[in-house]
C-alpha cells in the first residue's frame, strides 16, 4: 500500500557547502510538509547499520565512511505520492545525469557526494524513519 510520508537526508558534502537553507526551502516549495527534522552525524557503525542493504557493494565502506564524516540533516517529509516525487525532485544518483532544476543538479559534487538522499520504497521510507526518529519525534 502507499503512503504519503518518505525519509531523506541532507549529506555532509551539503552541509558543508552551506546549503541547508536552500535545499529545505526546495522541498518545501514543491508541497512536502516537514514531519520530522534534525542536525546529527552519525558514527561509521550507524551509517553501516543505514546502509546495510549495500554491504556488498563496493562502494559501502566509502559510502559509510562519507555519511559519518560531518554532520547531516535528516527529515521525514509528508505530501502525496511521497517517495515518487521526492526522488523526481531530487534527481539521478549521479547529479551528472541529473536533470536540470533536481536538487542533486544544483546542489551535489559527485556520485557518492551527491547532497541528499531520498528513501527508494514506501517500506524503506518507514524503516529508514524509524531508524533516524523516535514515535515522539514524528508530527
Ligand atoms: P543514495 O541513493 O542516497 O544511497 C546510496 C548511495 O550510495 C547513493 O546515494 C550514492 O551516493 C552512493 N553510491 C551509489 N553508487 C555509487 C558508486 N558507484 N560509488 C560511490 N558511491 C555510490
Amino acid at each position: 500500500m502507499k503512503t504519503n510520508r518518505t525519509f531523506t537526508m541532507i549529506k555532509p558534502d551539503a552541509v558543508e557547502n552551506g546549503h541547508i537553507g536552500a535545499i529545505l526551502e526546495k522541498i518545501t516549495a514543491a508541497g512536502f510538509r516537514i514531519v520530522s527534522l534534525k542536525m546529527t552525524q552519525l558514527t561509521v557503525a550507524d551509517a553501516e547499520a543505514f546502509y546495510a542493504v549495500h554491504s556488498e557493494r563496493p562502494f559501502y565502506g566509502e559510502l559509510c565512511e562519507f555519511m559519518s564524516s560531518g554532520p547531516i540533516v535528516s527529515a521525514i517529509l509528508e505530501k502525496e505520492n511521497a517517495v515518487e516525487d521526492f526522488r523526481t525532485l531530487i534527481g539521478s544518483t549521479n547529479p551528472a545525469e541529473a536533470a536540470e532544476g533536481t536538487l542533486r543538479k544544483l546542489f551535489a559534487e559527485s556520485l557518492s557526494k551527491n547532497a541528499v538522499h531520498g528513501s527508494d520504497s514506501d517500506e524503506n521510507a518507514e524503516i529508514e524513519s524509524n531508524f533516524h526518529f523516535a514515535g515522539r519525534e514524528q508530527f
